[in-house]
């Protein structure tokens, strides 16, 4: 933790060089991933590369390639990015482009599970920890979700580790494990959608062991220096999921396994998508972008229903996140509603080691410079969340021009 949050000279610690890991980062500002959808046919476009570009130029530390497939079957969505040979050219493009503008580069490595829409999955299910009926690709011919066997999980562990070691190769400086927000690894560990009665569910041990072989085969592939992230749920968000005393629990296995830093996060995108980021519901652009006319329908009729909206607060995980910070030494990212420098001080102060922002610096790629130089004081995104639907019509921007 820096001693301080503002430095002699006028200068706040968020601003100070940090360790992470192996590695050194210039500022203790990682850009958090957001899904860009700017990968036609899951390749990284030149427009995803300058997006990365334009925000390392704009000042984080590090930034973070959202939401990449560890396998084809680990896929959200047909067009999402999975890792693989054919793509590494690529991204090593989009490395070295942030690495010249300055800054660290991670990528997100994740496997939806069960929450799915692609219709290119083996007979057409998705995979979970338990069966279940897949709401989400419902309407687009995905309808349940089978429950894995050995095989499945060890294939998984296997992909975890295989895309890490070619985001290694693609010249990437960190991975970024995702074990929140409901997809296969945060189904795992929560109770709502773990009923498994074998080694792999039950107890939170048994509830970790899947996450935790997944960090520990991605060190044997990445090397002890180099940075492995972890983003995990506070709380998922709705009655019977996973809450604050287990996810302290989850903190602290993963801090024992080796994990460099924790990214506190919360929500489960198949039942509460709103309490990842709070503030507006954009549903009526939400319909435009939606290319399945029965989704499109759907919404229209239970959207306003079913999408629990939630009020915005700035760094609204930070009362939670105290409660992980009390129990762990792990470095901690603190998330959620930083928009502001007296944010980024407040971050620092209440000890954590780095602050990820999302939606400000989709509003301002360029923010830290100027927070940095005294040129302003805060982003001007006003959480209207309109940049969610945003990314499914040409890539995630932000509306306000
Ligand atoms: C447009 C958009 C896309 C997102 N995509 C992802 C994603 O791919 N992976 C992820 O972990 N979180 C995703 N999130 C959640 C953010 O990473 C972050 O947790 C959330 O926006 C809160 O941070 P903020 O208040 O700084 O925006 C997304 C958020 C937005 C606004």
């Amino acid at each position: 933790m820096p001693d301080t949050v503002t430095i002699a000279n006028g200068h706040h610690a968020v601003f100070t060089r940090c360790r992470l890991g192996g590695i050194e980062l210039r500022n203790r500002i990682i850009k958090t991933a957001t899904y860009e959808g700017m990968c036609p046919d899951g390749v990284p476009s030149a427009a995803l590369i300058e997006h990365h570009r334009a925000l390392a130029a704009g000042g984080v530390g590090m930034t973070t390639v959202a939401y990449c497939a560890v396998s084809p079957n680990g896929r959200t969505f047909a067009e999402q990015m999975y890792m693989r040979d054919a793509i590494v050219p690529k991204l090593r493009e989009l490395t070295r482009a942030v690495h010249d503008a300055g800054a660290a580069a991670s990528i997100q490595l994740g496997h939806c599970g069960f929450f799915s829409r692609n219709t290119a999955l083996p007979g057409r299910r998705s995979l979970g920890p338990s069966f279940t009926i897949n709401q989400y690709g419902l309407m687009s011919g995905v309808p349940v979700a089978r429950a894995m066997n050995e095989a499945d999980i060890v294939e998984v562990i296997g992909d975890f580790g295989a895309a890490a070691g070619r985001a290694a190769d693609a010249g990437f400086d960190a991975v970024e494990l995702h074990l929140g927000h409901g997809y296969l690894l945060s189904q795992f560990i929560s109770p709502a959608t773990n009923h498994r009665r074998d080694r792999w569910g039950g107890s939170l041990d048994n509830r970790m062991r899947l996450p935790l072989a997944v960090v520990e085969r991605v060190r044997q592939r990445v090397g002890a220096r180099f940075p492995i992230l972890a983003k995990t749920n506070l709380r998922d968000g709705f009655r019977g999921g996973l809450e604050l005393d287990e996810s302290v629990g989850v903190a602290q296995r993963l801090e024992a396994a080796g994990i460099d830093a924790i990214v506190l996060s919360g929500g489960f995108t198949s039942k509460t998508p709103f309490y990842l980021f709070r503030g507006g519901r954009p549903l009526k652009e939400m319909i435009e972008v939606e290319k399945s006319w029965p989704q499109k329908i759907a919404l229209r009729l239970f959207g306003a229903s079913a999408i629990k909206e939630y009020p915005f607060k700035e760094l609204f995980f930070l009362d939670d996140a105290r409660a992980v910070r009390r129990a762990v030494q792990v470095p901690l990212v603190l998330l959620g509603g930083a928009l502001s420098l007296d944010n980024l001080d407040s971050a620092m102060h209440e000890g954590f080691e780095f602050v990820a922002m999302g939606r400000a610096l989709i509003a301002d790629p360029d923010l830290i410079n100027r927070l940095q130089r005294g040129e302003a004081t805060r982003s001007r995104c006003i959480s209207c969340n309109k940049c969610v639907a945003e990314m499914d019509r040409n890539g995630v921007r932000c509306v306000l021009g």
